[in-house]
């Protein structure tokens, strides 16, 4: 049985003030929350306050990136070392929004992905297909590269201990999300890939959804067979919606 893990994706939003209400909101409304493990994955500069409101609950947090480097003269990164130092459990890695907007590629994604786990943390690895490429009927072939990058660096034991993400590209931060029935397909699909090379990390592996998912569409979206949890963008920005979510989890 898997457990659902609803995360959130904070993205660079928030201000020391609206963050320590976010904090203490998810705090004070977690324990509605039965069945999901909660997440948040904060901008760096608000992880040291994350931690120092999270520790003790039930909540877990991350970072959103991640450097291949472990320590030395690279301007701006942050190593899965410093996150793990802050208490992080996870890392998100490979948003399509790194990808978009950074040039990440899929090789460069898995050596991130290598990267957070080997500082001991829990990569939450995107995929996704953007709408054209969905239009052009290639959304499987996408989701198969991606994947296969990271079980081409690793081995799938290695994809095993991670989180996959599936991001319709399309659907971030649109409000169009994938109806449960084609996120489901993509899910399926992404899980019979991963059964090809290993039945049990198959079997093991939390599929998230993410995109547009708030508290009108989660009930439907977690309830799909191969739909582990979510990954949250603008819903995690509040308290309400995001516990929302994870309530929706509990049945
Ligand atoms: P969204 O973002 O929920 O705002 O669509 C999801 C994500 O990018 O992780």
């Amino acid at each position: 049985m898997r457990q659902p893990l609803v995360a959130g994706n904070w993205k660079m939003n928030g201000t020391r003030q609206s963050v320590a209400e976010l904090l203490a909101g998810l705090k004070s409304g977690v324990g509605q929350v039965t069945t999901a493990e909660m997440a948040v994955c904060a901008p760096a500069i608000f992880i040291p306050m994350t931690e120092e409101a999270l520790t003790g609950s039930a909540i877990s947090w991350g970072g959103q990136d991640v450097s291949v480097h472990e320590s030395g003269a690279y301007t701006g990164e942050i190593s899965g070392g410093m996150l793990k130092d802050f208490g992080c459990k996870y890392a998100i890695i490979g948003h399509s929004e790194r990808r978009t907007y950074h040039g990440e590629s899929d090789e460069l994604v898995a050596e991130k992905f290598e990267a957070a786990l080997n500082a001991g943390l829990v990569p939450i690895f995107c995929v996704g297909e953007t709408l054209e490429e969905r239009e052009q009927g290639v959304t499987e072939a996408v989701v198969a590269r991606q994947v296969d990058a990271v079980i081409n660096r690793g081995g799938v034991e290695m994809l095993g201990k991670g989180v996959i993400a599936y991001e319709p590209v399309w659907a971030i931060g649109t409000g169009k999300t994938a109806s449960p029935e084609q996120a489901q397909e993509v899910h399926a699909f992404i899980r019979s890939r991963v059964a090809g090379h290993s039945q049990a990390v198959a079997d093991g592996i939390q599929i998230l959804y993410g995109g547009s998912m708030n508290p009108g569409n989660a009930a439907q979206l977690l309830a799909k067979a191969d739909i582990d949890g979510g990954l949250i963008g603008g819903a995690s920005l509040k308290a309400a919606d995001f516990l929302a979510i994870g309530i929706a989890a509990n049945a």
